[in-house]
């Protein structure tokens, strides 16, 4: 383990950690680029996650949506979840903004994540916006490739569409400005299983980096550190992050 992460990590006052589809590819859901096998991977995600798919076919959208929430509830949160909850009791401040929209970290006991992409569990009107509140908790078989007509609006009537932000959407405004403060403002930050691809989400680990903060990134493709006090961590973030853990507190 690099002498510097350990002593950043021993010394930090606000640790932010910043993570992506990886940090639950341990827990056996597909990150988002890999998310289209098997009968789906005829679609383009563009023809799924967007608010104009929707309206084109409902059906088809809230069938892949409900295929990949099901998988969310048989999951279960794995070492990397585990490991940044216990940094929250191990260190004085620790934010944790996510893009996923599962809820393995809240599972894992981490407290006041931040959700910069929304959540499959906060489904809501596509017309008037109210919060659905009632999906069955899981289908008796959730079949690949299944449509299925989404809920209708107990207000308004109109479809129910996920709680997530689509391409195209802007992220929710409150989430974001939390995030780029906290990354001003943090003297550490891990980048944890994220390919850093969307914008401007991916601006966070640039902000904390511009702002003096040690930014370290835990991803089985090993990330060019290119900046002062940047580092890459190369490996599964279920082995990483327990490693890390272990060798900064060894009790
Ligand atoms: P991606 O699917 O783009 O990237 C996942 C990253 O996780 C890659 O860099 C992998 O190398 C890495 N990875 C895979 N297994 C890992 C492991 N065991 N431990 C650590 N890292 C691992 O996912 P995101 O970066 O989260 O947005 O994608 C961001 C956003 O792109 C998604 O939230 C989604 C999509 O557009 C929206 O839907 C708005």
């Amino acid at each position: 383990m690099i002498p510097a992460i350990i002593e950043a990590l021993l010394e930090s006052r606000h640790l932010l950690v910043y993570t992506g589809a990886g940090v639950s590819a341990e827990s056996g859901i597909p990150t988002f680029r890999d998310a289209l096998t098997g009968l789906w991977a005829r679609f383009d995600p563009a023809r799924l996650a967007t608010p104009e798919a929707f309206t084109a076919d409902p059906e088809l959208v809230w069938g892949w949506y409900e295929w990949r929430r099901q998988r969310v509830l048989r999951a279960v949160p794995n070492p990397a979840h585990r490991a940044i909850a216990e940094l929250e009791s191990r260190l004085s401040r620790v934010t944790l903004v996510t893009q996923n929209v599962d809820d393995l970290h809240e599972r894992a006991g981490s407290q006041g994540v931040i959700h910069l992409h929304g959540s499959l569990q906060t489904p809501r009107c596509f017309d008037c916006g109210e919060r659905y509140g009632s999906l069955a908790r899981e289908l008796d078989e959730p079949e690949e490739g299944r449509r299925l007509a989404p809920p209708r609006c107990a207000s308004c009537g109109g479809p129910v569409r996920p709680g997530v932000v689509w391409f195209g959407e802007s992220m929710p405004e409150a989430a974001l400005q939390q995030a780029f403060e906290a990354a001003a403002e943090c003297d550490l930050l891990f980048s944890v299983g994220t390919s850093g691809l969307v914008y401007p989400a991916a601006q966070v680990p640039q902000i904390a980096s511009r702002n003096g903060a040690t930014v370290v990134h835990i991803n089985p493709q090993p990330v060019a550190a290119s900046k002062p006090r940047e580092y890459s961590l190369p490996g599964a973030a279920g082995v990483v992050l327990p490693q890390l853990l272990q060798a900064a507190f060894p009790d």
